[in-house]
């Protein structure tokens, strides 16, 4: 089955996208993980989960990973690459993917990032070492009739990292911006450079002009328009909502 990555600029749309997808998959009683790979975790939050030190994330089960792999303490990351690895699997899942895997609903399951914690600012080393093991799980994740989709960080950042490797397929998100445009152009160049299958996804109305750059442009890979819809953002604030009256009552309770 297919895996596919969101990608956009901040603010496209990639999290909606991502979350309407895995909903629509599910309706139609389909297998689907969904790897929330933004630290922001707006995917783990619009499947309604909230983020707490008992949710399992990639960042945090590193060392599972390299056990798995047989990676040693003194090994770096980078001795992978000439190396076969083993193969991970979902449904039935792995020791790895089912001790990092939520299952959401009984169709869904979902891998977390994770946000930096202090491991990570006292660290000398770059923040995308969290999402590292992502650039080998994928590419040796035997999905079984599982479809996968990741919902990604803004801009060309986990491209340029190849972190995307073993993904099928790109869906750039594109909104009313000219800047939406221009970054993913840039995510098109360096999907065509890995040779990854591009398509594009216009999401709510745009102005003449730009939708006159996007046809232009992606005439041929343009999926369709995602319209504006009042339901998404009342999912939301419903659950804003929700958590206010929490706080307000622990407020109300000092
Ligand atoms: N089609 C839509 N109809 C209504 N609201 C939308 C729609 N698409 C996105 N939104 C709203 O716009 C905001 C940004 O969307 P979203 O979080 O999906 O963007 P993103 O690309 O994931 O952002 P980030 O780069 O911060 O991860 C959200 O509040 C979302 O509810
Ligand atoms: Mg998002």
């Amino acid at each position: 089955m297919l895996k596919l990555a969101v990608v956009g600029k901040g603010g496209s749309g990639k999290s909606t996208l991502s979350w309407l997808l895995i909903q629509y998959l599910a309706n139609l009683k389909q297998l689907v993980l969904g790897i929330d790979a933004d630290y922001n975790m707006n995917l783990l939050s619009n499947l309604g989960l909230d983020y707490s030190a008992e949710v399992p994330t990639l960042h945090h089960s590193h060392q599972q990973f390299r056990q798995f792999i047989g990676l040693t303490e003194n090994e770096s990351w980078g001795m992978l690459k000439d190396r076969k690895l083993p193969q991970f699997s979902i449904n039935p899942d792995d020791e790895y993917t089912a001790s990092l895997t939520l299952q959401v609903s009984e169709q869904i399951k979902l891998i977390v990032v994770g946000l930096g914690d202090e491991d990570v600012l006292d660290s000398l080393l770059c923040g995308h070492g969290q999402v590292a093991p992502l650039k080998w799980y994928l590419p040796n994740l035997e999905t079984n009739g599982t479809t996968v989709v990741i919902d990604s960080v803004a801009g060309t950042d986990m491209l340029n990292y190849n972190l995307y490797q073993g993904c099928d397929a790109l869906i750039g998100v594109v909104e009313n911006h000219r800047n939406s445009i221009r970054v993913l152009q840039q995510i098109q160049q360096t999907a065509d450079r890995l040779n990854l299958p591009f398509y594009v996804v216009c999401n709510q109305s745009v102005e003449e002009s730009i939708a006159t750059e996007i046809l232009s442009r992606w005439d041929k890979q343009l999926l369709g328009n995602l319209p504006h819809d009042e339901a998404i953002a009342p999912t939301i604030i419903l659950k804003l909502v929700r958590k206010l009256k929490t706080a307000s009552i622990r407020f109300g309770d000092r």
